[in-house]
């Protein structure tokens, strides 16, 4: 066993061609007196100890160099020629003519460097390059990568692999290393609840579209806080920001409001909220990195518009935190005073959809973070009656034809990625132009054609149209994730027998996500409007979607801006408050 090992590794390492680089393995002298020892027991005839034996040994140096230790032991001893870290061996293997030479110890024969490290054999000391993951001399010590704390905003850290973590971000935070806060919040609502005499019919839907609104987000300390104040003749605190620490205790407190008579002072209720509301000792947090929503539910018809608006004008100028909100909930809606209440024009919001929420977490979200994304990717189709009872282009009034003109620049299809369509309609339909991208110019050329074709129009069944073979389809330009908007163009004159047949259609549209809003253009608003707003109430889907517009520059631009504006949305993943990684 012992003979194998040590004649094992000097055949080894004399077994090359050059005899000037040595690189022996140290032998010990207890093991070399242990050979010469075995050796002698068995003596044999061929070991090189006598002269006659120089020629065999120059052919077989290594054996030969192995073969006389005991030569080599001594003259090492007597001279000590080497310096600590070499090692002192025979150069040539002739008993005749012994030199000795000193060559350095290789350090690094050992394989002491651990874990994959690389050896450099220096002069008596080795040095280890350790592969990424480990340090220590010998590459020993595996590297804590989280004792660095990488992970951001106090998350854990877990060495997952060697030379590698991970970042165990709670759900607030996103991000290799949770640097992100992509959870939407936190963020302190007010809903303003307008409580006045118009509202009290309305009242079940304000509170379903808070209720909705409420069930979607997270409440509590660390997210959302949600405080409410009625408001009619005077603005009431009905609960503050702490009293309810759970969606489920708001959407208690918000079934059991109690509603109230009186004028609607939007102004007082504004003024209220930032002043008496937004305080400490109602559980706000005025934090800069916390925004205050107010959230108007209204319909629009202030007592006090022109106080409103300057209050509202005045709040947004002073604190950019301070955002205001509107959603129009109300049997006949005010577009015009909602789309000036809030904050910016696109903070006005239907009460038939999650816009407003999605609107909210976008803002509420940091900067950087790509959940909610704004998209314009809307397909409008312009409806337009041309029957001689209920077309809105009468006499020798253009004003329905500029409407839709005005209603094709507020689109802004340029310079957004809206696109729109045309039918008109009366006993049959006609395609004036559909999807595929148009010049203005010559969409503008057609409008200007639309005249009075028939005695009798089907709105039911233009409706049903646009919504089955005609519109929507490839084909016509319409895409299929778009968000799709009917505007229907009439006076709104339906006789009794029809209403109940558009209401069924503009409800099978609304069930297939397409909404329709109702466009009554008029000379200016007489007697018989009120009867017409009700009917177009009736029929649409909620009375938040007709729009009567006067024949007024600045009517016409507020309807529109009001009318166009969810053409333009925010999308969040339903996902939005889980955890991420
Ligand atoms: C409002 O809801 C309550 C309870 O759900 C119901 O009793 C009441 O009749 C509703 N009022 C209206 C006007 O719909
Ligand atoms: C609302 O509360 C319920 C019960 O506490 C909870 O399961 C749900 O996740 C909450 N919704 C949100 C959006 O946090
Ligand atoms: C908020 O309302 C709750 C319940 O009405 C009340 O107990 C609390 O004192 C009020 N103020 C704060 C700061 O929570
Ligand atoms: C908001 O800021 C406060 C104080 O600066 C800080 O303690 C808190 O963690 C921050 N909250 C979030 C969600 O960033
Ligand atoms: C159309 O969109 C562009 C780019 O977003 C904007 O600068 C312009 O003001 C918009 N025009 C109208 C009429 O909204
Ligand atoms: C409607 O159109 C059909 C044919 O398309 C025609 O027979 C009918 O007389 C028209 N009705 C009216 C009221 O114009
Ligand atoms: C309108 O068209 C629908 C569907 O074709 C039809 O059922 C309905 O009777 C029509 N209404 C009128 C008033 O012609
Ligand atoms: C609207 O409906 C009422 C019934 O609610 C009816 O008397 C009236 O004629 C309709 N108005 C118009 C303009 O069609
Ligand atoms: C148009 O409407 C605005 C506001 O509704 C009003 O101030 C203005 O006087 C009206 N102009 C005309 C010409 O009627
Ligand atoms: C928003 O955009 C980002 C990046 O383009 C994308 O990863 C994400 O899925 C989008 N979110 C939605 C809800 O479309």
């Amino acid at each position: 066993m012992l003979m194998l090992i040590i004649s094992g590794c000097f055949f080894s390492v004399f077994g090359h061609e050059h005899h000037h680089h040595f690189y022996l393995p140290e032998v010990s002298e207890h093991k070399a007196k242990s050979f010469l020892h075995k050796r002698q027991a068995t003596p044999n005839p061929r070991y090189c100890t006598e002269i006659t034996y120089e020629s065999w040994c120059e052919s077989n140096i290594p054996y030969c160099q192995g073969q006389h230790e005991h030569t080599r032991e001594q003259m090492c001893a007597t001279s000590a020629p080497c310096v600590p870290g070499q090692h002192c061996l025979l150069t040539t293997p002739c008993p005749g003519h012994f030199t000795y030479a000193c060559v350095d110890i290789d350090e690094c024969a050992s394989s002491p460097c651990q874990n994959g490290g690389t050896c450099h054999n220096g002069n008596n000391l080795y040095t280890c390059t350790c592969l990424p993951g480990w340090t220590g001399h010998d590459c020993e010590i595996d590297i804590d990568e989280c004792a660095s704390s990488p992970c951001m905003h106090g998350n854990d850290c877990i060495e997952d692999r060697i030379n590698s973590y991970v970042c165990v971000c709670s759900e607030r935070y996103e991000g290799v290393h949770c640097e992100r806060d992509c959870r939407p919040g936190p963020a302190d609502i007010m809903f303003l609840l307008d409580t006045s005499l118009s509202q009290l019919e309305v009242m079940n839907r304000s509170i379903e579209y808070m209720t909705r609104f409420v069930k979607q987000i997270p409440i509590g300390p660390n997210d959302f806080q949600v405080a409410l104040v009625s408001y009619a003749f005077k603005p009431e605190l009905v609960f503050n920001f702490t009293a309810h620490q759970s969606n489920t205790s708001v959407l208690d407190a918000l079934s059991l409001i109690k509603s109230e008579r009186g004028p609607t002072t939007t102004s007082d209720a504004l003024t209220f909220v930032a002043q008496e509301i937004l305080k400490p000792e109602n559980g706000a947090r005025l934090l800069p990195n916390i925004s205050h929503y107010a959230v108007i539910v209204t319909n629009g018809l202030s007592t006090d518009r022109s106080e409103a608006l300057q209050t509202a004008h005045f709040l947004k100028a002073t604190d950019s935190r301070f955002k205001i909100f509107a959603v129009g909930v109300g049997d006949s809606i005010g577009h015009e005073e909602l789309i000036q209440l809030p904050t910016d024009p696109s903070y006005t919001f239907a009460p038939d959809n999650d816009d407003l929420l999605m609107a909210m977490l976008k803002d509420a979200v940091d900067y950087g973070c790509t959940d909610c994304n704004s998209s314009s990717v809307t397909d409008v189709v312009i409806l337009f009656d041309t029957s001689k009872a209920t077309s809105p282009l009468t006499g020798n009034s253009l004003h329905s034809l500029k409407v839709v003109e005005k209603l094709i620049d507020s689109l802004n299809v340029t310079n957004t990625d809206i696109r729109t369509a045309m039918m008109t309609y009366g006993n049959g339909s006609q395609i004036k132009f559909d999807f595929h991208q148009q010049s203005i110019h010559d969409i503008k050329a057609k409008i200007y054609k639309v005249s009075i074709e028939d005695e009798k129009g089907n709105t039911s069944f233009a409706l049903s149209s646009a919504q089955e073979k005609l519109f929507f389809e490839v084909y016509t330009g319409s895409r299929f994730a778009s968000r799709k908007i009917v505007y229907l163009f009439s006076n709104g004159k339906w006789p009794m027998t029809e209403i109940s047949e558009i209401k069924q259609e503009i409800l099978k549209l609304h069930d297939v996500g397409i909404s329709v809003n109702i466009m009554i253009p008029v000379r200016s608003f007489n007697a018989e409007m009120d009867n017409i707003l009700d009917n177009a109430s009736n029929v649409a889907f909620d009375p938040f979607r007709v729009y009567v517009i006067e024949d007024n520059a600045s009517s016409v631009s507020l309807a529109l801006k009001a009318a166009v504006r969810d053409t333009k949305y925010v999308e969040c993943p339903p996902d939005i408050f889980k955890a991420k990684q």
